[in-house]
């Protein structure tokens, strides 16, 4: 029996449908992830229109397994929060529209969630603290990205990627390699056995907090296309240059910052090599924070906590919400990551004109 309050948490931002129950202090009592990995595979990448097309057809099961595995009513439940974006537009629609019937159906406030924030919450999950002031890096398939929080739920972005994400890059070195799509678990694997037999460069290693893969990717292609080339030694070498570049900017920040924690999430978070380098006393007094393997990549659980940080805090949003593909990350002056993207989640105005919440 649950004797705390309980939110129902969907996410479809991509290519894994997931449902979860969470509590109002960020215990999991259930998370169901459905993933698609096996119909997107043998493209290289996720395939759009396949991906949103599975999304409704999985998304009841998951969100009844997720109920029924945690032994929840609908009344039992505070509220519904929905990834609103960033990601694909097919994939986040499902989502929206599915989180949007149930709020109707079951009469329960909606709660729009930022993925972004998902993932930075994943590392608070069952019981995990973080202290603040932290920096956060963020590294998956769609991001790659360096944020300082002075206090939880305030962001300011140090650097984020100029091209492709880190992820990205392992995805299309895989490819590259004619390995199947995700490219982390299986470059990562290549990579134990390898030797750094192939000197890749680092791009934008000396300055700033700002990445660049394209140039690493780029290189990886010519070592392959000039033959002979040893996979395992190929991944071993794509690894380290990687890793190179997200532990130097990472050191760098918390040389500037001196926060109390680092927090390093998304799924490239997965990575071994990642976690040895950056194991126990690493970056001095800095706590270092992962998030455990299971939360790494995308799941419901996570929206599920930072879901109800916007609920306490904001409240629930707009009945009118679509999903927004290119939602940034909130930072704490107001603006937005870059103009180009949608900013703000639209909050719900209370009849006393106050933005709802708490
Ligand atoms: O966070 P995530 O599930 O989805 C996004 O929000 O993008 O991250 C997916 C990315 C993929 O690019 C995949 O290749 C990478 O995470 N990944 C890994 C590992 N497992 C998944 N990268 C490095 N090492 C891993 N073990
Ligand atoms: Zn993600």
């Amino acid at each position: 029996m649950i004797t705390e309050r309980i939110l129902l948490s969907i996410e479809t931002s991509c290519d894994e449908t997931a449902a979860a129950i969470v509590t109002e202090d960020f215990r999991v009592v259930s998370s169901v992830v459905s993933t698609q990995i096996p119909l997107h595979a043998k493209w290289g990448g996720v395939i759009p229109g396949i991906a949103s097309k599975q999304h409704v057809i999985a998304m009841n099961g998951v969100v009844r397994e997720a109920m029924d595995s945690a032994g929840v009513k609908p009344d039992d439940l505070a509220a519904v929060a929905v990834t609103v974006g960033p990601g694909l537009p097919g994939s986040l629609a499902a989502g929206v529209s599915a989180a949007k019937a149930i709020a109707l159906a079951w009469s329960k406030p909606l709660v729009g969630v930022n993925h972004l924030e998902g993932h930075l919450f994943s590392a608070e999950l069952d019981g995990v603290k973080i202290e603040f002031p932290a920096v956060y890096l963020l590294v998956s398939g769609g991001h790659c990205m360096l944020v300082y929080a002075p206090e939880r739920g305030k962001y300011k972005l140090l650097g984020t990627t100029k091209d492709d994400s880190v992820g990205e890059a392992y995805d299309k070195v895989a490819r590259e390699l004619g390995f199947e799509y995700p490219g982390g678990p299986v470059i990562d694997r290549l990579a134990l056995t390898g030797k750094e037999s192939y000197q890749l460069p680092r791009p934008m290693l000396d300055v700033g907090y700002d990445f660049s893969f394209s140039g690493l990717k780029s290189a990886v292609r010519r070592v392959i296309d000039q033959g002979n080339a040893v996979a395992e030694d190929v991944a071993a070498s794509f690894v380290a240059a990687s890793m190179d570049v997200l532990t130097t900017k990472l050191k760098r920040a918390v040389e500037e910052y001196h926060p109390k924690s680092a927090v390093i999430v998304g799924g490239v978070s997965k990575s071994p090599v990642l976690r040895e380098q950056l194991g126990n006393g690493a970056l001095g007094d800095t706590k270092i924070i992962f998030p455990s393997l299971k939360y790494s990549t995308d799941n419901a659980a996570m929206i599920g906590a930072a879901g109800w940080w916007q609920f306490t805090h904001n409240g629930p949003i707009e009945d009118t919400v679509g999903m927004m593909p290119r939602l940034s990350l909130p930072l704490a002056g107001g603006e937005t990551e870059s103009a180009s993207m949608e900013g703000r989640l639209p909050i719900r105005r209370q009849e006393d004109g106050t933005d709802g919440g708490k």
